[in-house]
């Protein structure tokens, strides 16, 4: 039996840290589920880190079935979260259902959709038929031409309140988990503080439920300019076992993030 959401809902109210990483493939889904990782996401950045692309807008439904079931394959006991790709849900709540359909047929026991208080009728219609949900908030990739640049959010009173008001609607909608990405710690703090569901950071500070980095990022393999809330945990590691089960053990002991780390 894989981990549920009810599992990671234990580790919560045990004030447990829930320690995640993207995943494309059988090989690596194996070693970080060895390294016991507690969930493995198969995120769009896929199309950053395996075909090299500019953003995730150009990653298809059939890209993350492939890698879905690839890392279902490696694994037996892990959560498996998977990204809906751009434009395979934000049209209906039923274009949503009918893909996210195909991603658990995959392999994956829950989707992620990015986006705030607009996604919250689809969420409602996937939650009340059986689709576990995470939600994604903050600097959310898919919509990078209209952030305009991959850069901090919720750093204004209004857009703060904007985020938090967000969050809430997003656990009321249904979702299980919520993804926040590149908002200051003090704000994910709040928001972390004001929901019942786990929340998992990525550059949004030290008090979130958990969190997660993308395994190329933290594997240093990631080339250009490292961004602030990444560290290479192969820089202190003889091997790639030992850096995610440093990751792994830093997260639980909250040493991750760090002060360095965080806006
Ligand atoms: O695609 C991805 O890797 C993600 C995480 C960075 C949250 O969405
Ligand atoms: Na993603």
């Amino acid at each position: 039996m894989r981990t549920s959401i009810t599992a990671l809902q234990k580790l919560v109210e045990n004030n447990q840290k829930i320690s995640v990483l993207t995943c494309y493939d059988a090989t690596f889904a194996t070693l970080l589920e060895n390294a016991g990782i507690d969930v493995l996401l198969v995120g769009d950045s896929l199309g950053n880190v395996l075909q090299g692309e500019k953003t995730t807008l150009s990653v298809t439904l059939d890209n993350m079935i492939y890698h879905t079931r690839c890392v279902a394959r490696g694994t037996d006991k892990v959560l498996i979260i998977t990204d809906m790709p751009f434009g395979s849900y934000q049209i209906s709540p039923e274009q949503a259902f009918e893909n996210a359909c195909k991603i658990l047929a995959a392999g994956a026991q829950m989707v992620k959709i990015e986006g705030g208080h607009i996604m919250a009728d689809t969420i409602q219609f996937l939650t009340r038929r059986g689709i576990p949900i995470c939600a994604h908030i903050g600097l959310t990739p898919q919509s990078i031409h209209q952030l305009g640049g991959y850069k901090l959010q919720g750093n204004s009173e209004k857009s703060a309140k904007i985020l938090l008001d967000d969050a809430k609607i997003l656990e009321r909608s249904g979702a299980s988990i919520l993804v926040m990405e590149l908002i200051p710690a003090t704000l994910a703090k709040k928001i972390t503080q004001s929901l019942s569901i786990p929340t998992i950071g990525i550059g949004a500070g030290n008090s979130c439920s958990g969190q997660v980095l993308v395994l190329h990022d933290m594997l240093g393999l990631s080339q250009g300019k490292k961004p602030r809330f990444v560290k290479n945990f192969m820089a202190d590691a003889q091997s790639i076992q030992e850096a995610v089960t440093n990751y792994a053990d830093e997260v639980k002991a909250g040493l991750f993030p760090g002060n360095e780390h965080e806006f």
